[in-house]
């Protein structure tokens, strides 16, 4: 697993203070709460890496994590949706957040985690636009498949793999659970395979 290598190297506020534009790198992208830093730390096996909160809202910044070489970079994101942050704060991370989606050279694709029990929000759609607009892949993550029977992840999975294909054939989707750690191989394949690990 080449991601236990991966560390922290700094928390972007602006785009300017992110590292250079160069290499590749996949962005966690989700709504609030919806597990986009435990998914990270699960699939990197880091329990700490990424600051994780029963608080939606944790991340506010973009948080930068190397894999092997500075090449190689895992972000997370702040999540979107979350109604208690300021209004100011929440239009400068949106700002910062469009800015960065659009502008990225770097970003090679995206991991959209989603409540495996509330798939396919609003925001979700719009950053499955998003991708679709950019050529960029997204690959969705729903997580929490812990809170699901068998049979009703099976049914979510294939509920969402069909809207994918319908609308954002750049889109797949698996079931993952940080907390049962499953799906972690598969996911690790897919983000491997865009940074070219
Ligand atoms: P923000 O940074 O605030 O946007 O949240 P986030 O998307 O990074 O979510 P985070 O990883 O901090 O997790 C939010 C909550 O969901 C925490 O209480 C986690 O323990 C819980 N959680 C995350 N993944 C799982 C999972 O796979 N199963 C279960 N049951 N709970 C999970
Ligand atoms: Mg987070």
């Amino acid at each position: 697993n080449p991601f236990r290598q991966a560390h922290f190297l700094t928390s972007a506020n602006r785009l300017n203070q992110l590292p250079d534009d160069a290499g590749a790198e996949v962005a966690f992208a989700g709504r609030s709460n919806a597990g986009k830093s435990s998914a990270l730390n699960a699939i990197c096996d880091q329990h700490g890496l990424a600051r994780t909160s029963k608080t939606p809202g944790r991340t506010q910044l973009l948080n930068v994590f190397p894999v092997d070489d500075p090449a190689h970079r895992l972000i997370d994101l702040p999540g979107y949706g979350y109604a208690k942050v300021p209004e100011a704060m929440r239009l400068h991370w949106r700002g910062v957040l469009d800015t960065y989606l659009r502008t990225r050279a770097s970003l090679k694709g995206l991991v959209l985690v989603m409540d495996a029990r509330h798939p396919l929000k609003e925001f979700d759609c719009d950053m499955l636009a998003f991708g679709a607009a950019s050529g960029r892949p997204c690959h969705c993550l729903l997580t929490k498949a812990d809170k699901l029977s068998r049979s009703e992840g099976i049914r979510t999975l294939a509920g969402v793999r069909k809207a994918l294909a319908a609308e954002f054939p750049l889109g797949t989707a698996q079931l993952f659970s940080s907390l049962a750690k499953t799906g972690l191989d598969e996911a690790r394949a897919v983000i491997a395979g865009w940074l070219e690990l």
